[in-house]
């Protein structure tokens, strides 16, 4: 067996499986555009970043036998993410102007162009001129309930008692969430994970799903919010929204801001502590300099990216590193990967909170940078600041951990610590 068959075999896979399940390119199917999705996560492994290593070192370009490329190496990413010819929107998707289309294909991430511009200065608006100050308050309000103030002590599961919970009750309360729906938010945010993650054919396919679902309740939430002239904090600029695209898309790119505006802060602070947990020699270094927690927030990003990956399709032809890439052929950019790059970050696999991170590529790059970079970094900062004042160790326990398997979100779904 051979370097690149062992390679497959970690990945979960073996070239002769994946012939048989992933067509070549030649052979392609209806949904192609999707099947490397899932491959790039070497899934619930809690070392994929060496499966990474063995393919930037392999080709930081690395195509998979059954044609889909993958790209490890910082600079590349960070390329690819501002190239232009690179599109967001998978290839079926960019000619269906019907508006029957099923309610992921409306989400920003997927836009282009005008479309793209309109929804998204719309949603940026809560960001722009005052930042995070009127959110801030909301976050404070949470950590304080959640963390500062709950009975909590000894062997605590923390994402089951507040990583999870405080980023929920702060998108929840800036877009308008009563708290009687919360629960259906969660519901909802696990089933859209698990669709991401799934190779999306449910998702883009007719049968009405998660997403549809939680689209039809922010419309709903929306129709209300105007009717009544009252905006949260996060939907300043939704009659701008509303005014642009109709009140439908509006609730769609709504429940995608409701998801992607905590889905990922949660494991940001779940991986933060997981790492703080295994490096007393940082958390030390914390409690002695607490303004170091803005820096163990970046290190994070970049040590334990929570998104992991981001698909990018060709709309001609081109050359990556002088290997031809054909039009509509799925690109996996592995932000995880290039956030470990050797190139970029020294000893990338030690946890360092006085690095300089923040060059990181975890929320992307270019015209679909996150928008709410400022307000997950936020979230992560106050959160750890009322640990530190609460705890003075934080501690792992015997099989503590369990990392969620999924491909393009890492974060645990359990964290037992000490805290002490
Ligand atoms: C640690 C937390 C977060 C991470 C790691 C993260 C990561 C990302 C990444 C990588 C993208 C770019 C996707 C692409 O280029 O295809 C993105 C886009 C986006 N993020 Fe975040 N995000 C986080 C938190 C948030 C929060 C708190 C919000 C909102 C309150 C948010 C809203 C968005 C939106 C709306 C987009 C789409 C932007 C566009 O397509 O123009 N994110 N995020």
């Amino acid at each position: 067996m051979d370097r690149f068959e062992t390679l497959l075999g970690r990945m979960g896979t073996n070239s002769a499986a994946m012939h048989g399940r992933y067509p070549t390119q030649e052979g392609r199917s209806a949904d192609h555009h999707w099947r490397g999705v899932r491959a790039g996560c070497f899934s619930g492994s809690a070392d994929i970043y060496s499966i990474h290593d063995e393919m930037r070192d392999q080709a930081p370009v690395w195509r998979s036998p059954w044609g889909d490329v993958f790209v490890t190496k910082y600079d590349l990413v960070s390329a690819c993410l501002v190239n232009r010819q690179l599109s967001h929107m998978p290839p079926g998707d960019r000619s269906d102007a019907s508006s029957q289309r099923p309610a992921i294909n409306e989400w920003l991430m997927y836009q282009e162009g005008h479309a793209h511009t309109a929804i998204r200065q719309a949603l940026q608006q809560p960001f722009v001129g005052k930042g995070t100050a009127a959110l801030e308050p909301v976050v404070a309000e949470a950590v304080d309930l959640l963390v500062s103030k709950a009975d909590l002590s000894g062997v605590v599961d923390v994402v089951a008692a507040f990583t999870r919970a405080v980023p929920e009750q702060v998108i929840g309360r800036s877009l308008g969430v009563p708290v009687e729906d919360m629960a259906r938010l969660r519901a909802w945010s696990a089933s859209i994970r698990t669709i991401l993650d799934s190779g999306f054919d449910d998702a883009f396919g007719p049968a009405p799903n998660a997403a549809e679902e939680m689209s039809a309740y922010f419309t709903d939430l929306l129709r209300g919010q105007l009717a009544r002239g009252e905006m949260p904090p996060l939907l300043v600029g939704l009659p701008a929204l509303v005014g642009q695209v109709g009140l439908s898309t509006a609730g769609r790119n709504v429940a995608f801001l409701a998801f992607a505006g905590h889905e990922t802060t949660v494991h940001l602070i779940g991986n933060m502590l997981f790492h703080l947990a295994h490096a007393p020699a940082q958390w030390a270094s914390l409690r002695a300099d607490r303004r170091l927690a803005a820096s163990a927030v970046a290190e994070t990003l970049r040590m334990e990216s929570p998104v992991q990956k981001i698909c990018r399709w060709p709309v001609k032809a081109i050359e990556l590193t002088g290997q031809p890439i054909n039009e509509d052929q799925l690109i996996v950019l592995l932000v995880g990967a290039a956030n470990r790059d050797p190139d970029q970050f020294a000893s990338p696999r030690t946890f360092d909170i006085n690095r300089h991170a923040r060059q990181n590529l975890a929320f992307g790059r270019g015209a679909h940078v996150c928008i709410g970079r400022a307000l997950a970094e936020m979230e992560g900062r106050l959160l750890l600041e009322a640990i530190l004042r609460r705890w003075k160790k934080i501690e792992p326990t015997a099989d503590g951990e369990k990392w969620m398997d999924n491909s393009s979100i890492r974060g645990l779904e359990r964290l037992c610590l000490l805290l002490s």
